[in-house]
This record gives C-alpha cells, sequence and structure tokens, in this order.
C-alpha cells in the first residue's frame, strides 16, 4: 500500500508523464506545428492575424519560433461572439461553457467530443497528482453550469474511475450533511468556499478534522500558503492546487503533485507555457516573472493560440514530473492588481498578512474608495468568533502595521463580527472598488 504524500508507482502514470525532456520538446513541436495548421485553416481571425503579421503556419519550425506568432486575448474571444472562433462546423461541437465576465458578453468556448475526452483524461491526471486513486469518492463543490468548474472536476473524477457526488456550491448546510453521511475522501472546491463549509461542519458541532476527508483540489482564484497552511490545520487535509482557465480547457491545466507541493506541474503534452513581459510582449527568460501565455496543443474545436491569461507567475523546473514545468503558485492577475498611490498591491499579499494575525479570520475584502484626488484602501476583514473588543483592536493594529511594513501601503482596518464579510458559493470577491460609481 502506498500512502499518501508518496509519489505515485511509475505505472499508475500517463504514458506523457514519463516522457523524457527531449521525447516532450519533439511532442510539442509536431503538436505545436499541427494546431497552428489547423487555426490557420479553419478559424478566420487566426488567418486574418497570422497574414497580418506575415506568418504563414509554415513559418514555424522550432518552438523559439512560436514567439513570432501574434498572441490571442479576451477581446479577441469577444470580437468573434458567439462562435467564431470554433474550427470545426458547429454541429461537431458537443458542448459550449462561457464565462461571464463583469461587463458585457461572456467568453464562449466550445468542445468536441475528442476534447472532452482530452480534458477529462487532464483531470483524471490532475486528481491522481493529487493522490486520488480509483475507487476514491469525489465531493464536487465547484459550480456546475457554464463555469468549467464542476463538470470539468466531475469528467476528470469519472475519467480516474472514482464515484463522483455531484454537488455543486452552495447550499452549505446539505454539503456538509453529505460530506458526513456518504464520507468522500477527497473534496474538489474553490479554496474560498472551502472555508464557508469550514464555519459550517463548526456551526453543526462537527470537529472538521474528524471528517472522511484527506485531499482537497482546491482552484479557480488565487489562495496563498498561509492559506493551504490554515485549511490543512483546520480539516487535516492536504491541500493541492488545480489551475486552469475556460480559454484552454477549464480546469486541469496544471495540478500540484501532493508529494512535493511545491506549485502546478503543467501538462505540457496538452498545454504549451510561456511567460511574457506583459508590457513588451517579449519572452521574459526561464524562471523570471511575468504573465502566462497558453497555446493548446491537442484541441479540435478551439485551438487558442498564444492566449494572454492575464495571470502572473514564473516557470519552475519539473520536480515529481521532471520533464513537465511548474509554474509558481499564482500570486495574482493583471486586472486584480491595486496600484495604491504607486504601490502595486494584491490582495493575495494582504491575505498572507491577515493569516499571521492572531483572532483574525480569513474572510476578507479590500474595499477602495477615493478621496479628492487620494485613493484609500479599507481591508474589511473579519474576527474569529469568541474574540473580545480588546482582541480586535489590537488585532487592527497589528495588521495595520504588518501591512504597512511587508506591502509598503497604509490602509484602514474595519475589524467586523464573523459572518459579516459576504460569502461566495464560487470565486470570492477580493475587491470592492467604489471609486469607479
Ligand atoms: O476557474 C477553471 C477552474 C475551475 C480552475 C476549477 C480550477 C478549478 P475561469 O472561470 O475561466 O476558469 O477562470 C480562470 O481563474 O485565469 C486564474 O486567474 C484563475 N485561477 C484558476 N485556477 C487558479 C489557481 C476556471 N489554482 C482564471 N490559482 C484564471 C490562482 C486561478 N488562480
Amino acid at each position: 500500500m502506498t500512502r499518501l504524500g508518496d509519489p505515485p508507482p511509475a505505472d499508475l502514470l500517463d504514458d506523457a508523464e514519463r516522457l523524457s525532456l527531449p521525447q516532450l520538446r519533439a511532442l510539442q513541436r509536431e503538436r505545436l506545428a499541427e494546431t497552428l495548421a489547423h487555426a490557420y485553416a479553419k478559424v478566420p481571425h487566426y488567418r486574418r492575424a497570422f497574414d497580418a503579421a506575415g506568418l504563414t503556419p509554415l513559418d514555424f519550425r522550432d518552438l523559439p519560433d512560436l514567439a513570432k506568432f501574434p498572441f490571442t486575448t479576451k477581446a479577441d474571444l469577444r470580437d468573434n461572439y458567439p462562435f467564431g472562433m470554433f474550427a470545426v462546423p458547429r454541429e461537431k461541437v458537443a458542448r459550449i461553457h462561457a464565462s461571464s465576465g463583469t461587463t458585457g458578453k461572456p467568453t464562449v468556448v466550445g468542445y468536441t467530443r475528442k476534447d472532452i475526452e482530452t480534458w477529462a483524461a487532464v483531470v483524471a491526471r490532475s486528481i491522481r497528482a493529487s493522490g486520488g486513486r480509483p475507487g476514491m469518492m469525489v465531493h464536487v463543490a465547484y459550480g456546475y453550469g457554464l463555469f468549467t468548474g464542476g463538470l470539468g472536476a466531475h469528467y476528470g473524477a469519472e475519467a480516474l474511475g472514482c464515484t463522483v457526488i455531484p454537488m455543486s456550491g452552495g447550499m452549505s448546510e446539505r454539503q456538509v450533511q453529505l460530506i458526513t453521511d456518504f464520507r468522500p475522501e477527497i473534496i474538489m472546491v474553490t479554496p474560498s468556499y472551502m472555508l464557508a463549509l469550514l464555519d459550517e461542519f463548526r456551526k453543526q458541532g462537527i470537529d472538521p478534522r474528524s471528517t472522511s476527508l484527506r485531499i482537497g483540489i482546491f482552484g479557480a482564484e488565487p489562495w496563498t500558503e498561509a492559506m493551504r497552511a490554515q485549511i490543512e490545520e483546520a480539516f487535516d487535509i492536504h491541500a493541492v492546487d488545480i489551475y486552469g482557465l475556460s480559454e484552454v480547457i477549464g480546469p486541469g491545466v496544471a495540478n500540484e503533485c501532493v508529494e512535493t507541493k511545491d506549485g502546478p506541474h503543467i501538462w505540457e503534452d496538452h498545454f504549451y507555457p510561456e511567460v511574457i513581459d506583459p508590457a513588451t510582449g517579449e519572452p521574459v527568460p526561464e524562471g523570471e516573472p511575468g504573465e502566462l501565455v497558453f497555446t493548446s496543443l491537442t484541441k479540435e474545436a478551439m485551438p487558442i493560440i498564444r492566449y494572454r491569461t492575464r495571470d502572473l507567475t514564473r516557470l519552475l523546473p519539473g520536480t515529481a514530473r521532471p520533464a513537465m514545468r511548474r509554474m509558481q503558485k499564482i500570486t495574482g492577475r493583471s486586472d486584480d492588481m491595486i496600484i495604491l498611490r504607486g504601490v502595486n498591491v494584491f490582495p493575495s499579499q494582504v491575505e498572507e498578512q491577515i493569516l499571521r494575525v492572531p483572532n483574525l479570520a480569513p474572510h476578507y475584502q479590500l474595499i477602495l474608495t477615493r478621496e479628492g484626488p487620494m485613493d484609500a484602501m479599507t481591508i474589511a476583514v473579519e474576527c474569529e468568533p469568541g474574540a473580545s473588543e480588546a482582541e480586535r483592536a489590537a488585532a487592527a493594529r497589528t495588521l495595520s502595521h504588518h501591512v504597512k511594513a511587508m506591502i509598503g501601503v497604509s490602509a484602514a482596518i474595519e475589524v467586523r463580527d464573523p459572518g459579516a464579510i459576504e460569502r461566495s458559493l464560487g470565486k470570492a470577491r477580493r475587491v470592492v472598488d467604489k471609486r469607479k460609481l
């Protein structure tokens, strides 16, 4: 018997996870050439974009040539709403997903039957990397519907041979009841909603460390190492990071290996990563921070070329899967970055500081306001149940000091009662920008 946290036996891995680096690079070269040809032949947007850059797919001969090709952005997807980015006739599209976005039209993505199988296979691989095995029970609390989280996790868990509980998000009381009664080993959910479930376990007087859960596969939003420590301790589970985005496929683009927990391994046989300088668009040297860019290698319905994710990270060498690179845990998105009197602030930096302070709970929002020409930030954060007035005041002072010292900005601190910060059922809303109102 292997214990959780041991590396999986080699015969459990997919062939692609065992490729040598030269074999992987050769596979990527071949698949990139095919993908560029497929996109150019079938999607008018790509034909126009490549033509405008004076390129054809034949200009791709080796991996560095990819950097000559134009980027794809969310605006390109919006301009081709709803189905203009599809590379197959609509009848061949087996599934549509969409991400709502905050304004205007949603971003629409499509999958052939084979794309759904590919997606299930990468999510199955992700669950296995997290320590999941066939026969385990998986409670899926990512939202089902147009969001890729629920159905993506669901098909992957089935493909691995797990028993799936398609719970979706919300109804926390019910979630806790079913976890207690059905006894799943694995939960897949956003980290912020896992904290809402933590509250609910406590409310029902159930020790969260006593449940059957052993593994949590958390993603869809940024979460810090401090949050990992907090969740692992509270539930006595392994907390593992899953990354993905609808435009590229959904969850399962990259996943941490439970034996190392050192940032998600990118499943590079299906998704080719680059990191660029967001200002110039130039690739940065390997290991330097920048914006993550992905090209799909096997997608049929919606091949995606050099998609700018807006996610900020750096590429690191493979560890548990030596040939596949890792991405450093995402610290934030360029669009989440707050510039406060010239200082760049990410919600994740504030989260790290909150989790250092006794009597504060990891439920928080950053509220931005403008007084005259000056932007101001208030950190609204809950206290732990039972904290006294004096403890709350002391916590506010400590947090204010940490934020000033570690991030370099002054923020007002508002310590609120337990439960006073809005709970999300999926992705948490960390920034409330009142400057635009
Ligand atoms: O959130 C897909 C997903 C579902 C991933 C469930 C993991 C688990 P979108 O709604 O298109 O797709 O949002 C994608 O969410 O560009 C990141 O900014 C953020 N994101 C996703 N996973 C992580 C993660 C899904 N592990 C956007 N860490 C991405 C940090 C993440 N941010």
